[in-house]
């Protein structure tokens, strides 16, 4: 579904990124993690248009679309969260909802406002739909930010950290979201995240990254038993 080949990121003279390539299966949950400063972030930048990757290509449903513009990358399908929730604080969560709603590539056929409400109601928002969304707390920014991104209803799905400063439960509840996107949505999703034990018995893939590069790829199994990764992890 999305493939990519020998990307590397430059900033100044720091590679941020290295000829990293790799090729995500449609239908499966592939995890991406590495220590801090990996480039996890940045080759999802790279990947949907935040920026131009310095060199390499990326490839989705096989046309290339390496370079384009956030808004053309996201109508083919591709849709990512933020690490840091970035809603527009001033309007309501179902206004945020609604722009992407109206962004969508297919014609919305019921009304804006019904179908952004459906997806508030499935991340669990409902009943926040009129609250401006700098009132949210944590918890219900990630949910937003994950509702915003479904709303474009993208065929891949790629989420930046959504677990982050979530409590067990919290995270039991998102784990269980991300599963049924997959199962019932028939989405691919491509995820970055630091909870070890959630994306290492939810994804069915996982890439490593360290300084740029790519360190491995394999089971959840494989690469929790890999010496490079433990040593990319924990040092000697
Ligand atoms: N816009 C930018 N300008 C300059 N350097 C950048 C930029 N974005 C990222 N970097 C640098 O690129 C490297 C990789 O950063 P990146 O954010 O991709 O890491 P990450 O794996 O997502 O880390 P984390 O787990 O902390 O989120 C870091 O050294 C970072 O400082
Ligand atoms: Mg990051």
């Amino acid at each position: 579904m999305l493939e990519g080949k020998e990307l590397t990121k430059r900033f100044g003279g720091i590679a941020a990124l290295s000829q990293v390539s790799f090729a995500l299966p449609e239908g499966l949950i592939v995890g991406l993690i590495g220590p801090n400063g990996a480039g996890k972030t940045t080759l999802f930048n790279s990947i949907a248009g935040a920026f131009k990757p310095s060199s390499g290509q990326v490839i989705f449903k096989g046309k290339e679309i390496t370079g384009l513009s956030t808004d053309r990358i996201c109508r083919r399908g591709i849709a990512r969260t933020f690490q840091v929730t970035r809603p527009f604080d001033e309007m309501t969560c179902l206004e945020n909802v609604g722009v992407a709603v109206i962004n969508r590539a297919r014609p919305v056929s019921s009304p804006w406002r019904d179908a952004a409400y459906e997806t508030l109601r499935f991340v669990g928002l409902g009943n926040q739909a009129d609250l401006e969304a700098k009132r949210l707390n944590l918890i219900e920014k990630k949910r937003l930010e994950m509702a915003r991104a479904l709303a474009t209803e993208p065929s891949l799905l790629m989420l930046d950290e959504v677990l982050g400063g979530l409590n067990s439960r919290e995270i039991g509840e998102a784990v269980d979201l991300i599963r049924k996107l997959r199962d019932e949505w028939g989405l691919t999703v491509f995820w970055i995240e630091h909870v070890m034990g959630a994306i290492m018995s939810t994804a069915q893939r996982i890439i490593v990254l360290d300084q740029g590069k790519k360190l491995m790829e394999g089971t959840p199994e494989e690469v929790a038993e890999d010496r490079r990764v433990i040593h990319a992890y924990l040092g000697e």
